[in-house]
């Protein structure tokens, strides 16, 4: 089963709980501006679908900061090559309503689509801490702990993680299916 992504983050992620058996392939496909991931990931299996020979999935998440109404939610990818980090960190100078959430959605596809959905709940940190992960790692404190996804190792943020959480129900799916 291939994972269609070219983000090794994810896709190294990934494999500590749905398995070795998951292939990496960097295909681009369009990520269409929609306002919901789940949208983004339907439309993105709906042009897979028709150039890739057996299952795969894709997944497309986003960080959605309360005190900014969502944002950068499905334009986290964008967000986050254009002004990153500082920039969200600055957007949140004298904010103290730092609530924001990492929202997963892996689609996969079997000749059915089936979208499996992760949250991770959390807080936007007042600075930038921790070198681990990817993205947004740096500046997320998850609920029930007080460090940044950036501080933590791959394993332990998966526990946590929005990511973890979708991929779990993939891999239960798969399980069910056997
Ligand atoms: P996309 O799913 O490829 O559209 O990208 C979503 C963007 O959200 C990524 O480029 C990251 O900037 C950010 N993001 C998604 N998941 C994570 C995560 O687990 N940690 C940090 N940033 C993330």
């Amino acid at each position: 089963m291939f994972f269609i992504t070219g983000n090794k983050h994810k896709y190294e992620e990934a494999k500590i709980i749905v398995g070795n058996d998951i292939e990496m392939l960097s295909i681009s496909y369009p990520e269409i501006q929609a306002d919901t991931p789940e949208e983004v990931a339907r439309y993105g299996i709906e042009y897979l679908k028709e150039r890739i020979d057996g299952n795969f999935f894709i997944e497309d998440s986003g960080l959605f900061i309360e005190a900014l109404n969502g944002f950068p939610g499905v334009y986290s990818s964008y967000v986050f090559r254009t002004i990153g980090n500082e920039g969200i960190l600055k957007l949140m100078e004298g904010v103290e309503k730092r609530k924001a959430q990492f929202v997963s959605v892996v689609g996969y596809y079997d000749g059915d689509i089936h979208i499996f959905r992760g949250e991770s709940k959390g807080v936007i940190a007042y600075e930038i801490k921790g070198s681990e992960g990817f993205g947004y790692d740096p500046i997320f404190i998850p609920e029930g702990d007080k460090r940044t996804f950036g501080e933590m190792k791959r394993e332990e943020k998966n526990l946590f993680s929005h990511r973890g959480k979708a991929m779990k129900k993939l891999k239960e799916y798969l399980a069910s299916r056997i």
